[in-house]
């Protein structure tokens, strides 16, 4: 189902400013990447820190936490829905965050904008399972996606996948393994294992809330 525009949604974005970049491309085809348009982080954050990534930040709670506990990072939302992305860049700016923005965009696109081997970690949290095989490829540790977040992480660059969806994990650990990924630290409940600095998302609230386990998986490049 597609979600309603939200009223006055343009001058909201518009209101949001430099906070929020724009990873816009008239292709449709993902595989073609000969038009780069790549970002200068280091202008836009004034700095040379590290950069970090969240892919489907939604209302973006993680996101301004993490920047928050991390001052001497620099971290990236990234989020495909207009809707949601306006409050969560909204919040950021409201609590003056000097060290997060967003991006609309699809993570299809990511190495169009992002420079190569600059990403520390990217943070895959609850990402959308589309249960239906047939729409395997669209889940975001579906092997393209994978090459694609090698492309733009750093040597030994991590990802860190949380989901409370069983067969979505499992698919998440073949393709990461089929990907050539390193593993380490997968946890089946997560809340009862003794991980500290854990950041609760919206959804992972909803589904504990509910008595459901959350997994989580450290992969890293090889
Ligand atoms: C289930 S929500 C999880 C939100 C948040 N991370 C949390 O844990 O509360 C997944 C989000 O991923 C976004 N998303 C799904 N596919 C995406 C893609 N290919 N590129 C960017 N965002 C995507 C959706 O729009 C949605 O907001």
């Amino acid at each position: 189902m597609r979600m309603r525009r939200k009223k006055n949604l343009e001058a909201r974005l518009e209101a949001c400013g430099d906070y929020i970049l724009y990873l816009d491309r008239d292709e449709k085809n993902f595989q073609d990447k000969s038009n780069k348009q790549l970002i200068d982080f280091e202008k836009i954050f004034g700095n040379s820190n590290p950069l970090v990534l969240e892919i489907g930040c939604g209302k973006g709670q993680f996101a301004r936490e993490i920047a928050k506990r991390n001052p001497d990072k620099n971290f990236l939302a990234v989020e495909k829905s207009s809707n949601v992305i306006v409050d969560a860049a909204q919040m950021a700016i409201d609590e003056g965050i000097p060290n997060l923005r967003f991006a609309r965009g699809e993570a299809e696109y990511l190495d169009c904008f992002i420079p190569e081997k600059s990403v520390e970690c990217i943070y895959l949290n609850f990402s959308c399972p589309y249960p239906k095989n047939t729409y395997a490829r669209h889940r975001l540790t579906y092997r393209a996606f994978l090459e694609i977040y090698r492309r733009i992480l750093v040597d030994k660059g991590e990802i860190y996948q949380k989901t409370d969806n069983m067969h979505f994990f499992e698919f998440s650990l073949e393709e990461f393994s089929a990907a050539n990924y390193g593993l380490k630290n997968i946890s089946l409940d997560l809340h009862n294992s003794g991980f500290e600095g854990n950041i609760v998302t919206e959804y992972e609230k909803k589904f504990s809330d509910m008595g459901m386990p959350i997994y989580r998986l450290e992969a890293f490049v090889k």
